[in-house]
């Protein structure tokens, strides 16, 4: 096990790499009381590691990810009779841990609060970085905060009882990560494709860590995301856009975002035909899909409802090479070009 520290200007927030959730007292404050937040999956496969607290239960799916979840949950915590001195604990994937962050940070003006991540894509993303939220009217994470938890604990192990599609999903901000940040990462996610598929736990650790150091360092220099954080939104702007016109899983979403990323810094020159072939080819590795069947008009208006938008303008993120993003501010009518194009 390993403990790698965020320290924002604020905060300081602990990334258990390979702790097991058998081991979730030693992190837990003593002298609150802890409420669990979780959702149907994890409960079936894991009550057993957390039974002995209150429990709330949330429903599976992005639909969930709302703000009549959170008046649910507030609902819940108020029926309990906990106060300002309670601790909450998210134990879920990118959807749990974005609401049960969100519950904590408004409930009594904010308490406490940890995540289990059993997800491989909130392990690598979603747990870390402080950003918890909701989606309301159509639009993606439009409401929430940035916060930290004071832990998150990473128990591979858990990455056993997931499903593949959605294990499969993960490993698409781990691309990214290596796309927009490390060259030499990228050689070993590439290198170690079937290793990772496999859940060997050398390869899964290295990549959760990697990944998670690469995260660390953004937030700790823009946790706001005033500049370098934009970057981390590599295939989002796209791939927020095609998640809501399909509903595919966010990961297949980004994947192919990324894919029309790359295309897009290919066509400014940025990047070059080789460099664009490698990605797709460690795209196609993971087995995520490269490509999808949507109309050019219905991608533009999606992703101008993205929250990422700058007044007429928006922030694209490309390639300047595999290991170096750059933002990319273009117009509405520039980005609605491009997407023809591109479609
Ligand atoms: N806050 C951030 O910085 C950030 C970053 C990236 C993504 N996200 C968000 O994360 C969400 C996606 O996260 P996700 O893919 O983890 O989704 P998720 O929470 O829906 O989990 C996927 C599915 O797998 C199940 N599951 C999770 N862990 C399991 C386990 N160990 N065993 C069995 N089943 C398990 C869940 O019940 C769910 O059905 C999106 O809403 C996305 O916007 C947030
Ligand atoms: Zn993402």
């Amino acid at each position: 096990m390993e403990t790698k520290v965020i320290q924002t200007d604020r905060q300081q927030s602990r990334i258990l790499l390979g702790e097991k959730i058998s081991n979730l007292k030693n992190y837990l404050p003593t002298d609150k009381k802890v409420v669990v937040i979780t959702d149907d999956n994890l409960y079936r496969h894991y009550h057993a590691a957390f039974d002995q607290f209150p429990i709330i239960r949330i429903g599976q799916g992005e639909t969930n990810k709302n703000m009549d979840t959170m008046a649910f949950i507030m609902s819940q915590l108020i029926e309990m009779g906990v106060d300002r001195s309670c601790f909450v604990l998210g134990i879920g994937g990118g959807i749990v841990t974005d609401v049960a962050g969100f519950a904590a940070s408004i409930f009594m003006r904010g308490v406490k609060f940890g995540f289990v991540s059993t997800s491989l894509l909130s392990m690598v993303d979603a747990s870390v970085g402080g950003k918890n939220g909701v989606n309301s009217g159509g639009f993606k994470n439009m409401i929430g905060v940035f916060n930290q938890p004071e832990f998150v604990v990473c128990d591979y192990e858990m990455l056993h009882t997931l499903e593949r599609d959605e294990f499969i999903s993960g490993f698409a901000e781990i691309i990214k990560h290596g796309a927009i940040k490390d060259k030499d990462y990228f050689e070993y996610i590439e290198k170690n494709a079937d290793k990772a598929i496999a859940i060997d736990p050398e390869v899964i650790h290295e990549l959760v860590k990697k990944s998670v150091y690469i995260k660390a360092s953004v937030v700790e220099a823009d946790e706001k995301e005033k500049g370098e954080r934009k970057k981390l939104n590599f295939g989002h702007t796209f791939g927020h856009a095609i998640e809501k016109l399909t509903g595919i899983h966010h990961g297949e979403a980004v994947a192919i975002g990324m894919m029309m990323a790359v295309k897009a810094s290919q066509k400014f020159n940025f990047i070059s035909h080789d460099e664009a072939e490698k990605i797709k080819k460690v795209i196609e590795l993971y087995h995520l899909p490269i490509g999808i069947d949507i109309k050019a008009n219905d991608l533009f208006s999606a992703m101008t409802k993205d929250k990422k938008r700058d007044g007429d303008s928006i922030s694209l993120i490309l390639l300047k090479g595999i290991g170096s993003a750059v933002i990319h501010k273009m117009s509405y009518k520039e980005l609605e070009t491009l997407t023809y194009d591109l479609c």
